[in-house]
């Protein structure tokens, strides 16, 4: 992509410039946000566990009865065609929705083709600054849906609550449903006392995040001890450590909740080992050349 020119980006079969791609106003993805999406970070071309992103993406269409056009193969097969005009390190994001029926109606029609879309943009990773001093975030009440296992681009209620945050100069909002640690507007969040890590549990209330797997992984990989399970606010208020994850902010410690300190007020030791184990396994990717098309 040179200065001038519009970057590359995948729709309905066809790599185009982004400014020549048009979707429908009809769309049900524009009309009701009924679609589901991906973002997937690449590390020097090597895209991190692109395989369990389209593997979830599956799953969300599953649970909104939307026919996956494609295979896990042919979506990463497709991927690797867009990275091929964007080199170094970037993020994925990739879109289906329903399609583009002639009328505005919310009963699901038969037979329509889904739109699907696909376009790179810089990865933006955290900041020396945030990994070494860590990030302040605030509480809300977690006011969203019950189905927020599925990637949904309907995602008014995490754009709100992230607001929230952003009014405060801060760079997530975690959210308590019935007293209850869920997650944050955009991220997973995990807990530490007394060296142990909680993570709350894997169902319909968060988004079971990629990253939130791996550090499970990585975890019992580097003996860090790891529990899931439900987190009260009380736990969440008195915890040693809170860190964020998730595809775009890998594994970061929040120091500030509601304006007081976690903790120390610094990033903790559990939160030091688990970032490292993620650069070592962000370096074991293969690094991979980019050949424009
Ligand atoms: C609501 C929510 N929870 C958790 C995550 C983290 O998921 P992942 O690690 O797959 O990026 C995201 C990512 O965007 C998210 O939007």
């Amino acid at each position: 992509m040179t200065a001038q020119s519009q970057p590359i980006a995948y729709f309905n079969g066809q790599l185009l410039p982004l400014d020549r791609i048009s979707i429908s106003p009809l769309d049900r993805g524009f009309i009701f946000g009924d679609g589901v999406y991906e973002v997937i970070p690449v590390y020097g071309g090597a895209p991190l566990r692109a395989r369990e992103h389209f593997e979830r993406l599956q799953r969300s269409m599953d649970e909104i009865a939307l026919q996956n056009p494609h295979s896990v193969d042919e979506w990463i097969a497709l991927m690797e065609q867009l990275l091929a005009h964007h080199p170094g390190n970037q993020s994925v994001y990739i879109q289906v929705t329903r399609g583009a029926p002639t009328k505005r109606d919310h009963v699901i029609p038969k037979g329509l083709q889904p739109t699907v879309f696909m376009m790179c943009y810089p990865l933006a990773s955290p900041s020396r600054e945030a990994i070494d001093n860590g990030v302040a975030c605030i509480t809300a009440r977690d006011f969203r849906w019950e189905k927020c296992h599925i990637k949904s681009t309907s995602l008014l209620g995490n754009v709100l609550a992230r607001q929230m945050s952003a009014d405060q100069g801060a760079v997530e909002t975690i959210m308590l449903r019935d007293g209850m640690l869920t997650e944050a507007s955009a991220s997973n969040v995990f807990v530490v006392k007394d060296g142990v890590v909680a993570a709350p549990p894997r169902d319909h209330l968060i988004l079971l995040g990629i990253t939130y797997d791996l550090l499970v992984k990585l975890a019992a990989e580097g003996s860090v001890r790891l529990e899931i399970r439900p987190i009260s606010e009380a736990e969440l208020r008195a915890a040693d450590e809170v860190w964020l994850s998730s595809s775009t902010k890998e594994v970061l410690a929040v120091t500030t909740l509601d304006r007081k300190p976690v903790g120390s007020g610094k990033p903790g030791p559990v939160f030091r080992r688990m970032h490292a184990l993620f650069q070592e396994h962000k370096s074991r990717l293969a690094p991979r050349r980019a050949v424009p098309a």
